[in-house]
C-alpha cells in the first residue's frame, strides 16, 4: 500500500483519528464512527481530557461508555489524549481527522478549528461527514441538560448513557435491563 496517500499505512490501512470530548457519547457519534468505517479501515475515537470545559464525565468514565458503545465494532479503537491533538494526531498513523457536522450552525467553530489544525500540521486533513438526519439535533451538551432535568434521551444515547446520566443526576434508575444496560 502506497505511504504517501493520505492516511494509509503499510499495516494499520486508512487509519482516521475521530476527536471529541464525547461527555456523553450520543448516538450522533456512533453514526459517524460506523459511517466513517465505510471508508477508513480503523477509527480511532479519540476522548479529549480538557478539564478545562468541566464535563460532567471523568475522562475515565467517558473511555468506559465509549468502549462499551464500541465493543462489537472491533476496527473503532478508543483513546484519550491531553494537549494539542496534532500533536496526539502526530503519534498515530493516521492523516485524517474525521468530524461530524450537524448544521450551519457547527460550521464555524468546525472551519476555524480544521484551520488551525491544518497550519499546525499542513500534512493533516479534516473530513466532515454530516450528521445523519435522525440525530442532527443531539448534541452531548443538549443532552445533559435534557437528561439533568428528568426528559427522556432515550433513543438518543446508548442505554448505557441514560443509566449513567441518571446515576450522574442522582434521578432514579429503572430496574429495566436491556441490551448495552450494564458494562
Ligand atoms: O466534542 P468537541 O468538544 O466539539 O471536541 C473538540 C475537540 C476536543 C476536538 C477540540 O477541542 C480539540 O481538538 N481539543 C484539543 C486541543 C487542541 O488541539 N486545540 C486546537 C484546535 S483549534
Amino acid at each position: 500500500m502506497a505511504k504517501n496517500v493520505k492516511g494509509e499505512d503499510k499495516d494499520m490501512g486508512k487509519v482516521a483519528i475521530y476527536p471529541g470530548s464525547f461527555d456523553p457519547i450520543t448516538y450522533g457519534h456512533i453514526d459517524i464512527i460506523e459511517r466513517g468505517l465505510e471508508i477508513f479501515d480503523k477509527v480511532i475515537v479519540a476522548i479529549a481530557e480538557n478539564e478545562e470545559k468541566r464535563p460532567l464525565f471523568s475522562v475515565e468514565e467517558r473511555i468506559r461508555m465509549v468502549k462499551n458503545c464500541v465493543k462489537d465494532t472491533p476496527n473503532a479503537i478508543v483513546d484519550s489524549f491531553k494537549g494539542l491533538l496534532v500533536n496526539y494526531v502526530g503519534k498515530t498513523n493516521a492523516k485524517v481527522i474525521l468530524r461530524g457536522l450537524r448544521a450551519t450552525s457547527d460550521f464555524e467553530y468546525e472551519f476555524h478549528m480544521a484551520s488551525m489544525n491544518r497550519s499546525l500540521n499542513t500534512q493533516l486533513d479534516t473530513l466532515f461527514m454530516m450528521t445523519s438526519k435522525d440525530y442532527f439535533f443531539v448534541s452531548s451538551r443538549t443532552i445533559k441538560e435534557v437528561a439533568r432535568l428528568g426528559g427522556a434521551v432515550e433513543g438518543l444515547v446508548p442505554d448505557l448513557v441514560v443509566r449513567r446520566l441518571k446515576e450522574k443526576f442522582k434521578l432514579p434508575v429503572p430496574k429495566k435491563r436491556g441490551i448495552g444496560w450494564d458494562d
